[in-house]
């Protein structure tokens, strides 16, 4: 690999300090609406910026998709990139919201790394070579009763035009769990999942750009990836991660 974790966690945190100042100055933030309740911000742009500069700078061979900024150059080995998932989290001061960085060669996804400045914690993975949480080795819970367990979703705010607008799924698997939690960042709420803090997390309607890090770092750490039908693989538009216990147990009510 042509970069190795420690420098990637050099840029990624260096992009994260650029955040972190807007985030100290929410009052002087620009902030505009991309589409109805869909936000982005100055330092969404600033952040998209600096990894695009810095990533192309020190492995030119690679491309580059960005959220705010689309795909430029090689798509067949490229960095995907969401400057901060969780803009209306950081918006408005809470703490979790994530940069996430994911390099794709030819399909599959070999490094990624979330970083949460504000929580002060940086995950990372590399294609079997384990998940680390600040240089620690984390690794899904043991968790396999679900009346037991403590789940995460999403809800399709974006796109709560939708028939299926997750509400009623989340009802069904409420009713059967002990914990709940919507922390408002897809790409931490994987890392969580990882982490053995959360026991599953589904959402629907994302993009490659909120969970290719996230996905890995959980993979990495022992989590199953599927679609709400348990077939195995990452799809963003309907993706599942469990600590595997309780794959079984929740695919019925999804
Ligand atoms: C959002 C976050 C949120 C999810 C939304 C995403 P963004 O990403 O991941 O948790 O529920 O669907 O759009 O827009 O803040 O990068
Ligand atoms: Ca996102
Ligand atoms: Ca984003």
């Amino acid at each position: 690999m042509s970069i190795s974790l420690t420098t990637l966690e050099k840029i990624v945190r260096d992009a994260g300090a650029i955040a972190l100042t807007h985030f100290r100055d929410l009052k002087n933030l620009e902030i505009s609406k991309k589409s109805p309740r869909d936000f982005v911000t100055a330092a969404d742009v600033a952040v998209e910026h600096f990894l695009q500069e810095t990533l192309t700078q020190h492995c030119p061979e690679f491309g580059f998709w960005g959220e705010e900024s689309g795909q430029s150059a090689n798509q067949n080995a490229r960095w995907i990139v969401d400057p901060i998932d969780g803009t209306h989290s950081f918006s408005r001061g809470q703490y979790f919201w994530g940069i996430s960085v994911a390099l794709e060669v030819d399909g599959e996804l070999m490094m990624g790394a979330v970083y949460a400045p504000a929580l002060n914690d940086y995950y990372c993975a590399e294609k079997g070579a384990g998940a680390f949480k600040n240089g620690i080795p984390i690794k899904v819970s043991s968790e396999s009763k679900l009346d037991d367990a403590m789940i995460g979703t999403g809800f399709a705010c974006l796109r709560s035009y939708l028939e299926d607008n997750n509400l009623a799924r989340f009802g069904r698997i409420a009713q059967k769990t002990t914990g709940q939690r919507r922390f408002g960042s897809a790409a931490v709420d994987l890392c969580l999942v990882a982490d053995g803090q959360l026991d599953a997390f589904w959402e629907q309607e994302l993009n490659l750009y909120d969970v290719a890090a996230g996905a890995l770092i959980a993979k990495e750490a022992g989590a199953t990836l599927t679609d709400f039908k348990g077939n195995p693989g990452l799809f963003p538009k309907q993706i599942l991660t469990t600590n595997g216990l309780l794959l079984d147990q929740i695919l019925p009510l999804m």
